[in-house]
């Protein structure tokens, strides 16, 4: 069956997954069968991005209770497989929170089975129905800037990838420009590459080529000049964690981009599914687990050969050794407005609990 979404399940109950690591030259699909196969799929990026990393370990509880029961195993088993799917990725906060809403229903429930299959799935609709809405809200933005653009494209810088691969479909970024592009709005999309895993290149390209959306591929370092120049109207980035104070982690690199648009007057809007919020910290820069990778990640660049072959190049001395922080915070006072599945917001605690009330009352603050 050929995917339609990024995580689906199979008619004997498993789960299958598309193998992002061999995006955009292979389309490979990789089914899982057991809780570590989904915590090897989400600590090797396999599966990445914060709403699809949530769901999988979603469905990673599903197959742990499905193999305690099938293998007579009892309770401490499952308290592994939360404690093993919580270690695998430290920064995008949907894991949590796709870990606690499995949690708490589990410890409600008196057929973990059937529990497990039907939350995993509650949470792969739910955000399907909000990154369709963050489109819904999104859109009039482009609509306004397209409105005086005297049908020139809208230019949108964005980084990393928030598209349909980092969720379940539509994505949290490319909502409102796939609502724009289906309207017959003129958009074109400036790609950052997105050293070191280049999820700019191998998948925002892959994604938009596919939509069929007009786009660039640029270097990381390339959007400062390009706001300089005029040709960027807005910039739009997902996010993996955004506090009450409305400060924004995303993958390394998106501070430098609010920084060129701040200096340059070009509004810089996050994409934010509310199952990205963490209200119980306020202070993104000392309260936000910034994940470190493997130093290879940066020392090493795979592509594809002229010979059609996949391979991997050493690019710097061989001792040389590197730092690979995945993901960086941006300030609060950078960001123009948060566009979440419920409204577009001003990035701070305010403009957050107005549209999300339900998250005044968290606790830890
Ligand atoms: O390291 P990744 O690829 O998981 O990082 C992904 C991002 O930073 C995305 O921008 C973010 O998770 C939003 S995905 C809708």
């Amino acid at each position: 069956m050929r995917p339609f979404r990024t995580i689906w399940t199979t008619e004997d109950r498993f789960v299958e997954i598309i193998d992002q690591r061999k995006l955009p030259h292979s389309l490979e699909i990789m089914k899982l069968l057991t809780y570590k196969d989904a915590e090897i799929a989400i600590k090797s990026m396999t599966v990445r991005g914060a709403p699809l990393i949530g769901a999988t370990a979603a469905y990673g509880i599903y197959l742990a209770v499905r193999e305690m029961i099938e293998n007579e195993r009892d309770g401490d088993f499952l308290d592994q497989a939360f404690s093993d799917l919580r270690a695998s990725r430290p920064t995008a906060v949907n894991l949590f929170w796709a870990l606690n809403k499995m949690r708490s229903a589990l410890d409600n429930s008196a057929d973990f089975l059937s529990t497990s299959w039907d939350m995993a799935a509650q949470i792969v609709e739910e955000d399907i129905e909000i990154c369709r809405m963050i489109g819904v809200h999104g859109l009039p933005i482009i609509e306004e800037i397209a409105s005086k653009k005297m049908n020139e494209p809208v230019q949108i810088l964005t980084h990393c990838n928030a598209g349909m691969l980092g969720c379940i479909e539509w994505g949290t970024v490319t909502s409102p420009i796939y609502q724009a592009h289906n309207k017959g709005i003129k958009v074109h999309v400036w790609v950052d590459e997105t050293r070191p895993r280049n999820q700019g290149s191998n998948l925002t390209a892959y994604e938009l080529t596919k939509h069929g959306i007009p786009h660039t591929l640029i270097v990381d370092n390339a959007g400062g000049h390009l706001m300089q120049h005029g040709m960027v109207d807005l910039v739009l980035v997902g996010t993996d964690r955004t506090t009450r104070n409305g400060d924004v982690a995303n993958k390394i690199g998106t501070y430098l981009k609010a920084l060129a648009a701040n200096d340059n007057n070009v509004p810089f809007y996050v994409a934010l599914p509310s199952t990205t919020l963490d209200m119980t910290i306020r202070d993104g820069l000392t309260e936000i687990t910034i994940e470190e990778r493997d130093q290879n990640e940066v020392k090493y660049i795979t592509g594809k050969r002229s010979d059609g072959q996949i391979d991997s190049v050493l690019i710097c001395p061989e001792t040389t050794s590197a730092s690979n922080y995945g993901f960086d915070v941006t300030p609060s006072k950078y960001i123009t407005a948060l566009i979440t599945e419920r409204g577009v917001c001003p990035a701070n605690e305010m403009g957050i609990v107005t549209l999300f009330p339900e998250f005044s009352q968290i606790e830890g603050v």
